[in-house]
């Protein structure tokens, strides 16, 4: 690829990296509000069983498919999906393997740039002694609310945090892969573990009755994890649990494919990526779990903890609550949990540039350099209508489409592919050669049958989630005549704007939220087709090239 060869330096490097690429905000912030919003010990087990089933499997195909790709000098999605099929419908379906990263990360590295903000802010001190509030600390006005009507402001814009971040993750990617990628991995995720390690610990050895503790910490954990089985009949518990699968181990994103066309075509993929997905798993259900929620629920009991639980909740809420730990404890804990946040989100972020930079290099014969500042602008042009329009859900659409539908939809059709198109035989093969660690061969019948079917149901339940995730009360509205009613989270009723309050562009003197979700859609669009644009004239440099 490109002039220099792009390498991984070792193997514990590659593993950090992958692991990297997985534990990230969504570790952190989107599972525990995930889990206590599906019911707790009700969402763990269809997560479990996702986790097994299609979250595993998942991970040795994508590494599989990435690594054959890799044997022919092949390192981006478009491009490892065509050594799989000659079929160009398979090339151009890889375009989601660089598209969605593009997408996610115009709102992934925003939320980072919070992180970072509140890593300087946490130094300065700036949430000592303040109250809890809606507004606090918001990013959109710089004023804090600190009580007595009296605001402060907090320096810094949303606006220069993110170019900050911006180009940090500009700086590490046009460096390579392992004097980029791999140094910030290797040393990231040990120091995100040691952090995340000690805020677990403090937090879940909260005592009742000293310094404003009221509950038990340990609540929290007995509604996390003491299954509940009911919610295995309902489908909407199903589907949130196979999407914070998707989501915490990056499937369906592209980047690991690309991570793992660097390695060679004998080295182990079995253990390798199981050695990374349990990293993940390790970070998401131990410490994730262990951190906001008990916290949450020792100083504001279960029942708050269940009507307030949302992304938030780490930014608004544990700053505030980190107060009861003294000046130095509130600093330092503020520090540990924002930094920790931080760099979770950085090795993620680098990864999502990692199929853009492979592309440009492998097919246009870009510099790294080059690669990663075109990367930053594109990013930064996607980025800026999420920032300027948060709360006209700009945000909220690129992640509903990009970060939610499109990796089902992606990680569907790589199954389809590797599984059915390039051959089950095929595909065993290229996962278990040079693997340091035999999967059992029922695995076989599971990748081809179990998991393809299990993805398929989530897409298709995705595609028509009724109101409220009440699937019984759809049916009784189907029997009585009265059609399917398309909830808001479901593909079609996103489409069709279900619920929106008003369906026309402009009230009232002012752009209407349906406004901005059409024109959020028009951008991806047109960055979906200009990226199968250029993988069109790669395609056609490569056949007037010749092999
Ligand atoms: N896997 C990444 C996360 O959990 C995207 O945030």
């Amino acid at each position: 690829m490109g002039k220099e060869q792009e390498h991984w330096g070792s193997r514990i490097g590659l593993v950090l990296a992958m692991a990297g690429n997985a534990v990230g905000l969504g570790n952190f912030l989107r599972f525990p509000v995930q889990a206590i919003q599906n019911g707790g010990g009700a969402f763990i087990l269809p997560y479990l069983v996702s986790f097994l089933v299609m979250g595993l499997p998942l991970l040795w195909v994508e590494w599989a498919i990435g690594r054959h790709g890799g044997i022919y000098g092949k390192h981006s999605p478009p491009f490892s999906f065509s050594r799989l099929s000659p079929n160009p419908f398979w090339k151009y379906f890889g375009v989601f393997g660089i598209f969605t990263n593009l997408g996610i990360i115009a709102y992934y590295t925003y939320i980072e740039s919070w992180t970072l903000a509140y890593v300087f802010f946490a130094i300065k001190g700036t949430f000592l002694g303040m109250g809890q509030s809606s507004e606090f600390v918001s990013f959109f006005d710089h004023y804090v609310d600190v009580g007595d009507g009296k605001k402060i402001n907090i320096p810094g814009n949303a606006l220069i945090f993110f170019f900050i971040t911006l180009w940090i993750n500009v700086f590490f990617l046009s460096r390579g892969l392992s004097r980029g990628i791999e140094m910030v991995a290797k040393i990231g995720v040990p120091m995100l573990l040691v952090m995340g390690i000690i805020l677990a610990i403090r937090a879940l050895t909260l005592e009742p009755g000293s310094s404003q503790v009221v509950h038990d910490p340990m609540i929290a954990l007995n509604f996390l994890w003491e299954p509940k089985f009911d919610s295995l009949l309902n489908p909407s518990v199903w589907l949130a649990a196979a999407g914070q699968v998707f989501f915490t181990l990056s499937l369906g994103m592209g980047p690991m494919i690309v991570y793992a066309s660097y390695i060679a075509k004998n080295d182990d993929i079995v253990l390798n990526a199981m050695g990374a997905g349990w990293m993940n798993e390790f970070v998401e259900i131990v410490i994730g779990a262990s951190v906001v929620i008990p916290i949450a629920v020792a100083y504001m009991g279960l029942d708050w903890v269940q009507n307030n639980a949302g992304f938030m909740m780490g930014f608004k809420t544990l700053p505030y609550l980190f107060n009861n730990w003294g000046v130095a404890g509130s600093i330092l804990a503020n520090f540990f949990w924002f930094a920790l946040l931080f760099i979770a989100g950085i090795t993620s972020s680098l990864s999502m540039g990692t199929p853009w930079m492979s592309f440009m290099e492998d097919e246009f014969n870009w510099s790294r350099k080059k690669a990663a500042y075109i990367f930053g602008m594109i990013t930064a042009i996607l980025a800026l209508p999420t920032i300027l329009f948060f709360q006209h859900g700009v945000f909220d659409e690129y992640d509903y489409w990009t970060g939610t539908v499109f990796l089902v939809v992606f990680a569907m059709g790589e199954i389809i592919l590797f599984a059915w198109v390039f051959g089950m035989e095929n595909a065993w093969e290229e996962i278990t050669r040079g693997a340091d660690l035999k999967i059992p061969a029922f695995y076989k019948f599971i990748i081809k049958y179990v998991t393809t079917f299990f993805i398929s149901i989530v897409f298709l339940a995705s595609l028509v989630n009724p109101v409220g995730g009440r699937w019984v009360d759809a049916w009784n509205s189907v029997f009585s005549g009265n059609g399917w009613p398309f909830g808001e989270t479901s593909i079609i009723g996103r489409i069709l704007h279900s619920g929106a309050k008003d369906t026309s562009y402009f009230v009232d003197g002012n752009f209407t939220h349906v406004f901005f979700m059409d024109m959020s859609r028009l951008l991806l669009v047109a960055v979906f087709l200009g990226i199968a644009w250029m993988v069109y004239l790669a395609g056609k440099k490569n056949r007037e090239e010749g092999p």
